[in-house]
C-alpha cells in the first residue's frame, strides 16, 4: 500500500505530479468529463502499473491525452482531413478521436491494436499538467474497473486509495459523462461511444453524416465490458412512473431513488433528485450511483430520460449500470 494524497493543483503539486510521470508512476486528475487515472504515454511500464490499479482487463486500451495537434503528431502517424476538421471544432473538449498509431506508443497502451484513441481536454488542470510534463499521458477513467466513473477528487479516492500516490482536486467535473469517442480515420465519423458531444453536433462539424459502425469495424472495446455499475441493483423507471407514484416496491427497506421528475406517491427510504435537462442528469449520474451506494442502498430505482441528444449517452450507460 503506498499513501495517497490529495491535493489542489498549483504549481507546486502539479509540478510533483509531472516528476511522479516521468519516474513510471501515476497520477489522477481532472478533467471536463470524468476524473483520469494518468501514465506516461510513452513509457510501457507505467501503462501497465494503470491496468494493476485499476484492475482493468489487459484487453480494453486506453485513451491518449494531448495538449493539442502538436502533441497528436507524435501519437498518430495519419491524421486525417475529417479528424482535423473535428478538432478544429472541439479540442480542447470532450471529444476523443481514434487514429492509426505511431511507432512511438507501446503496445501496453493501445492493448496491442494498431490504432490510437486520443483526446485534448480543455480542464484547467489537465492541461497544465501536459503542459508541465510536455508530452502525451494515457488515462483512463480513474475508477476501479467496471465501476461508475469518478468526477470528483473524492470519488477517485474511495477506488484508487492506497493504489495512486497523487490525486490532483479539481473539484466536480462540468461534463460528468466520459468523452465521445469517434473513429475518425475514414471519410465519415463512426462514433463509437456517445457523450455529451451528440451525433448532430459531429455530423454538423464533419460536413458529413455519421456513418454506423461496420460489423468490421471495432466498437470501443471497453464497452463490451460491464460498466458504470454501483453495487447497488439499479432498475430503470420511466418518468411517468416517478411522477405518478407508481412504485410500489420504493418503501421496502433497502431501496433507493434517483430521479429528475417530481415525486409522488410512496416516500422512498433513501432517495436523490437531479433536477434539470438531460446535461444537468448526465453531469449528476455517477454522483448518485454513488452516493446510492454508499447510503447502503441495495436496490435502486433510476429515472431514465428521452433517448435523443444528450440522453443517448446517458441512457446508454444507465442500461449497462442495469445489465448483470
Ligand atoms: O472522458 C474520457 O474519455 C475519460 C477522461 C479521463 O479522458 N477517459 C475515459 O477512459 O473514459 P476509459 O478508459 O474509461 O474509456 C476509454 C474507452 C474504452 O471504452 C476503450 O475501449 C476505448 O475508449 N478505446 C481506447 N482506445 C481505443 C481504440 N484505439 N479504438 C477504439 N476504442 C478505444
Ligand atoms: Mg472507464
Amino acid at each position: 500500500m503506498i499513501r495517497t494524497r490529495v491535493r489542489r493543483p498549483d504549481r507546486n503539486s502539479l509540478a510533483d505530479a509531472a516528476a511522479i510521470l516521468r519516474a513510471g508512476g501515476l497520477v489522477a486528475f481532472p478533467t471536463e468529463t470524468v476524473y483520469g487515472l494518468g501514465a506516461r504515454a510513452f513509457d510501457a511500464a507505467a501503462a501497465r502499473r494503470v491496468y494493476a490499479a485499476k484492475g482493468r482487463p489487459s484487453d480494453n486500451p486506453l485513451i491518449v491525452h494531448v495538449d493539442g495537434p502538436e502533441m497528436l503528431d507524435r501519437v498518430s502517424r495519419r491524421v486525417t482531413p475529417l479528424a482535423r476538421r473535428l478538432m478544429d471544432a472541439f479540442w480542447p473538449g470532450p471529444l476523443t478521436l481514434v487514429l492509426e498509431k505511431s511507432a512511438a506508443v507501446p503496445a501496453a497502451v493501445v492493448a496491442g491494436g494498431r490504432t490510437v484513441a486520443v483526446r485534448c481536454p480543455s480542464h484547467p488542470a489537465a492541461r497544465a499538467l501536459l503542459r508541465v510534463l510536455g508530452e502525451p499521458v494515457a488515462a483512463p477513467s480513474a475508477n476501479r474497473s467496471g465501476r461508475p466513473s469518478p468526477t470528483t477528487a473524492a470519488h477517485v479516492l474511495r477506488d484508487l486509495k492506497g493504489r495512486v500516490p497523487l490525486i490532483l482536486d479539481g473539484g466536480p467535473c462540468a461534463g460528468g459523462l466520459e468523452s465521445t469517442i469517434v473513429d475518425a480515420r475514414g471519410r465519415r465519423p463512426v462514433v463509437l461511444r456517445r457523450g455529451t458531444l451528440t451525433d448532430e453536433a459531429i455530423a454538423r462539424a464533419a460536413g458529413v453524416p455519421v456513418a454506423e459502425p461496420g460489423r468490421r469495424a471495432p466498437a470501443a472495446p471497453g464497452t463490451r465490458h460491464r460498466h458504470y455499475a454501483p453495487s447497488c441493483r439499479v432498475i430503470l423507471t420511466p418518468a411517468a412512473l416517478v411522477r405518478r407514484g407508481g412504485l410500489a416496491g420504493l418503501a421496502a427497506p433497502g431501496t433507493g431513488l434517483v430521479h429528475r421528475s417530481p415525486r409522488a406517491g410512496a416516500k422512498p427510504r433513501w432517495s436523490l433528485r437531479v433536477p434539470g435537462g438531460a446535461a444537468a442528469y448526465a453531469r449528476g449520474l455517477f454522483a448518485a450511483l454513488r452516493a446510492a451506494e454508499a447510503a447502503g442502498v441495495e436496490t435502486l430505482y433510476v429515472e431514465t430520460v428521452p433517448d435523443r441528444g444528450v440522453g443517448r449517452a446517458v441512457m446508454d450507460r444507465l442500461r449497462r449500470a442495469a445489465s448483470r
